[in-house]
């Protein structure tokens, strides 16, 4: 496995592996990795001849007063988790590689799709993204990109952005990976003391309810989302951002249960804002 900073030696690595007819398999991340990344990477490899990751800490979805300096950073240990995971390239520029001074170019996906939910609590966090997966897309050229529901607005919104500019690229949503008691595995999961830790089941305990009440009939949207709400506030040391229920693919309410549906919390615990969802077919 190779580690890359720079723009201009990954375009001549990448120019390798097209020549050699090989697919590239594309897994943007963050850093600070855990199975919830590396589920990604296994899956690229199994689908594609190289996989491709990149570690980079996007200044420009962070809003003002959020966690872009605080954010986790550790390459060393995510270069030896992705090695192992069967990445081939990993791609780790610094800011200035990416937005150099003057860059004033961004790539924006309009309407409710990034105002709701996510994009209610942190304006211009979904700008921030299309930005530069847009910008990593064109460096890395690849067949396939990876991207966790976790994340279920994230996935959308690529997916539309995919779409509307025509990009060659089959984007593939993979399944949430969660700890033992059901936790949503995220880098911010670190900010989390003990009691907090302990807490913040209780986000997946709601959803896990939630799908056990559809199960067994349930069809009112809003009697799902007031089951959850009563249930975070069982918690004292939960506050809840949102509870949305919508569908999956426009992200617009739904006041009944039927076709592919997204039940989406955001919920503040100490200094960490945690995001968990599940995604049914009913
Ligand atoms: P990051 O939060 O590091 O996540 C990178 C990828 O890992 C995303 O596609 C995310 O959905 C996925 N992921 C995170 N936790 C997961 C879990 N528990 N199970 C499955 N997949 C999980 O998302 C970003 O970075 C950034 O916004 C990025 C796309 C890299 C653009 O900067």
């Amino acid at each position: 496995m190779i580690i890359l900073n720079t723009i201009n030696d990954i375009r001549l690595e990448i120019k390798e592996v097209l020549r050699d007819g090989k697919s590239i398999g594309f897994v943007p991340t963050m850093g600070y990795l855990h199975e919830g990344h590396l589920s990604l990477v296994k899956r690229a490899k199994q689908e594609n001849d190289i996989v491709v990751v990149s570690i980079f800490v996007n200044p420009t979805q962070f809003g003002p007063g959020e966690d872009f300096e605080s954010y986790p950073r550790d390459l060393e240990r995510d270069s030896k988790l992705v090695k192992d995971a069967g990445a081939d390239i990993v791609f780790a520029p610094q800011v200035n590689e990416m937005y150099p001074e003057g860059c004033s170019t961004y790539v924006e996906v309009e309407g409710n799709i990034t105002k709701k939910l996510c994009g209610a609590s942190r304006p211009g966090h979904f700008k921030g993204v299309t930005t530069i997966v847009s910008k990593l897309f064109n460096i890395v050229t690849p067949h396939r990109a990876y991207f966790g529901q976790k994340d279920a607005q994230q996935v959308a919104v690529i997916e539309k952005m995919v779409r509307d500019l025509c990009l060659d690229i089959e984007i593939v949503p993979c399944p949430i990976i969660r700890e033992d008691d059901g936790l949503a595995m995220s880098s911010r999961n670190i900010y989390l003391n003990e009691e907090e830790r302990r807490a913040a089941t209780i986000l997946s305990d709601s959803l896990f309810k939630v799908q056990e009440m559809i199960r067994h009939g349930e069809k009112q949207a809003s009697r799902i989302s007031d089951f959850i709400i009563s249930n975070i506030k069982n918690e004292e040391l939960a506050e809840i951002d949102y509870v949305e229920i919508v569908s999956a693919k426009t992200l617009e309410e739904i006041e009944e249960i039927k076709g592919d549906v997204l039940i989406a919390l955001a919920v503040k615990i100490g200094k960490a804002r945690l995001i968990d969802n599940i995604r049914l077919e009913v």
